[in-house]
């Protein structure tokens, strides 16, 4: 009988030694094998048709690739994506993937995950550390090369235009200001730009990548042009929402877009295929949102121990208005 009672006695301990054990490792994030990975995903918001299709895709991917995705949108502030970085690290994630708002101020949280031995990809934009290699607080960076972008749209325009010596007067809806994009596509613009002296950009201003204050501020442009006597002959746009925004004020201002004034923007969205086909964007510069499944893999290998390339690029195209009704069944975004 007391030995019945001891047998269980012991039993019991053992499997209480076992509950114990098995909490220990689970609060030290310890996978185990046959584990989901679990990826926490700071996403900016949702500015843009191409940040929705970026989301998607991610969403999508992560699901097909069997990874457990935490994802968080920032609804555009920096502050929100490092609320969640620590969120992430504190929950002892596998590893952090996220799209940076803005280029600098992240020094402090990605010191922190480095701490924690979490690993970080950046997907879509850069980041600039303010002491520091930023190389060494990401394993890699996967994205498109934004001042590339902006060298197509003003290689583009200066074939299009056929204009050597006339003047042509551009106006710019840049992205968010301090955005890896907003920089890197005004430098690659502008550096084509500086072989022509007669292309000028006579404004300048963000419409931090929606189509509300693109709309706004290609008012005050037509505004303010007007009243200083001057033509606007080009929009260059940092990104389609924007450019669709403009087109619009374009239109009430009783102007034809995309002849009155051509347009160039960057992204490839389907709102700019219907655009072009409409007859009222005459060029769109490719930048893919489709990064979700390169993101899973990466991860995958990075769990599989091999070594990422610190820089994946995307390959894009260029795409003027007269190729826009053969490509838009072939577009995803
Ligand atoms: O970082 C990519 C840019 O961000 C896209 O051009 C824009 O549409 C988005 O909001």
């Amino acid at each position: 009988m007391f030995k019945g009672i001891r047998i269980a006695v012991a039993l019991v301990s053992a499997a209480m030694l076992i509950l114990v054990a098995g909490c220990g490792g689970s609060e030290q994030g310890a996978a185990k094998p046959g584990d989901k990975i679990v990826l926490g995903f700071s996403q900016i918001g949702a500015e843009s048709e191409w940040r929705t299709a970026n989301s998607e895709s991610i969403k999508a991917s992560a699901k097909e690739a069997g990874i457990d995705l935490k994802f968080s949108d920032a609804q555009q502030k920096q502050e929100n994506q490092i609320k969640a970085i620590r969120s992430f690290i504190q929950q002892k994630v596998d590893v952090i993937a996220f799209s940076p708002v803005v280029e600098t101020g992240w020094d402090a949280v990605l010191q922190e995950a480095k701490a924690a031995g979490i690993p970080v990809i950046l997907t879509d934009r850069a980041i600039k550390m303010s002491s520091g290699n930023a190389e060494d607080y990401y394993v890699t960076f996967m994205g498109s090369d934004f001042v590339e972008e902006g060298r197509r749209a003003a290689n583009w325009l200066v074939g299009f235009m056929k204009k050597d010596n006339e003047p042509v007067n551009i106006v710019e809806l840049q992205g968010t200001v301090g955005s890896a994009p907003a920089i890197d596509r005004k430098n690659g613009f502008e550096e084509i730009l500086k072989g022509h002296s007669n292309y000028k950009v006579i404004k300048s201003q963000t419409g931090d990548f929606t189509r509300a204050k693109g709309k706004e501020v290609m008012e005050s442009f037509l505004k303010s042009a007007k009243a200083e006597g001057q033509k606007i002959d080009v929009l260059f746009a940092h990104n389609d929402d924007m450019a669709i925004g403009a087109i619009q004020a374009i239109e009430e201002a009783g102007l034809k877009p995309g002849k009155d004034i051509i347009i160039v923007s960057i992204d490839g969205v389907k709102g700019a295929f219907e655009a072009m086909i409409a007859g009222k964007l005459n060029c769109t510069v490719e930048c893919s949102p489709l990064l979700g499944a390169q993101l899973m893999e990466a991860i995958k290998d990075l769990k599989a121990g091999k070594t990422l390339n610190k820089r994946i690029v995307t390959k894009e195209g260029v795409f003027p208005a007269d190729v826009a009704a053969k490509e838009l069944p072939n577009r995803k975004y």
